[in-house]
């Protein structure tokens, strides 16, 4: 175990696979489907372990700390990343789990012995997603203050330079930040066998983007729909400005999959979860706390409301099993490493994503058949 085997997720594929978001009631799904995802521990658990089977490399939780109300009340009932990391890990061989972690609601001495707990517990297969948060009505729960954008990553940074001193060989340290002062740390033990976990990061503003490129091993950005063009302008953007820097990263991205054997079924359940039955009342408030408001957005506020109503934003990928193979494999030539995948309910339709759309992958030349 080295960590060359840490970034590649433990395996030779060219494109990774992992399931975005599945802790939270919903998953990524702003729908009032019955179907829809219960986020259950029980329901993760059962998904982790047929992930884990398949081959799937990772699982990204949510890190969210207040639903988002509505008529499901969307994303109202969520599991804490770290500890349900930690579970899944318990309960799995190959899979990489992250925690997700609001840098500045936790203190990173005992952030970064979570995460070490955690990465012994998966003999080092933990990794960590850092978030700055967005969503103010969050941080007024903790009696926290939000600190405006370029601050919160100014915050991050010290925050995660604290980690990786806990994570290091240094024994007692001292830390004088401007947020964050630790006097004579000490953390042990170190994280699992060689090297740290894998680091993540998804700012989409210049700021985030240059904390990520700074500091993390993994950037996670949205395609936007029908410009790939853009993305794959992103990532030799991205790369480059890490090279300048002595770094390496890669660029993941995210899609939503409505798959099934016909591309007409597809397309009309994708109609029926998506536009029939979004929870429209909790996707007007997710577009109001990001100020995304039809005075705005007077051109595309409707397509922007769709496009949160489908996966807050992960890129659709409607079709029947080559389709879908096929859209994967175009965002894998664009440059992206791996993708962060949700269905409305995980656990239903991850077999036939896997017995049918896997195989394709494979050959096509970007995944190892299992
Ligand atoms: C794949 C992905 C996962 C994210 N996960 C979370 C999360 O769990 N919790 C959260 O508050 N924000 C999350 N975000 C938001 C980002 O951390 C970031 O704040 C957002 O993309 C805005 O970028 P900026 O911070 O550079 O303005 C996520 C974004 C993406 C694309």
């Amino acid at each position: 175990m080295s960590m060359h085997d840490r970034l590649a997720l433990y395996s030779r594929n060219r494109l990774k696979l992992g399931l975005f978001g599945a802790n939270c009631s919903s998953g990524r799904a702003v729908t009032k489907v019955p179907e829809r995802w219960s986020g259950s521990w029980d329901d993760c658990l059962r998904l982790a372990r047929m992930a884990d089977e398949a081959g799937i490399e990772f699982m990204l939780p949510v890190g969210r700390w207040k639903g988002y109300g509505g008529d499901t009340d969307y994303q109202g009932e969520t599991l804490e990343t770290v500890t349900w990391a930690a579970g899944l890990l318990g309960a799995t061989q190959r899979l990489t789990v992250f925690g997700t972690v609001h840098a500045p609601l936790i203190h990173p001495l005992i952030a970064a012995k979570q995460f070490v707990t955690a990465d012994h517990i998966g003999q080092g297969r933990f990794g960590l997603n850092i978030v700055c948060g967005w969503n103010e009505g969050e941080f007024d729960m903790f009696g926290a203050t939000m600190r405006e954008h370029a601050a919160r990553y100014e915050h991050a940074q010290e925050w995660f330079d604290a980690i990786q001193l806990a994570w290091s060989d240094v024994d007692d340290f001292d830390l004088d930040g401007n947020f964050i002062r630790l006097r004579q740390a000490r953390a042990k033990p170190k994280p699992y066998g060689a090297g740290r976990p894998i680091v993540m990061n998804a700012g989409a503003s210049p700021t985030g983007q240059a904390f990520a490129i700074r500091n993390c091993d993994a950037l996670f950005s949205m395609t936007p729909k029908g410009k790939l063009d853009e993305f794959t302008a992103h990532v030799a953007n991205v790369k480059a400005l890490a090279r300048q820097g002595g770094r390496q990263i890669d660029v993941y991205t995210v899609g939503v999959i409505t798959c099934r054997p016909m591309q007409r079924e597809a397309e009309e359940y994708y109609r029926h979860w998506v536009i029939d039955n979004a929870d429209w009342a909790a996707v007007d408030r997710i577009m109001a706390m990001r100020g995304v408001t039809r005075e705005k957005y007077p051109d595309d506020f409707e397509e922007r409301r769709y496009h949160q109503a489908n996966g807050m934003g992960g890129i659709p990928i409607v079709g029947d099993p080559d389709a879908v193979a096929r859209e994967l494999a175009q965002l894998a030539a664009a440059g992206a490493k791996g993708i962060a995948l949700s269905f409305v309910n995980y656990l239903d339709e991850l077999p036939f994503f896997r017995n049918e759309v896997m195989p394709r992958l494979a050959n096509l030349g970007l995944r190892e058949t299992r």
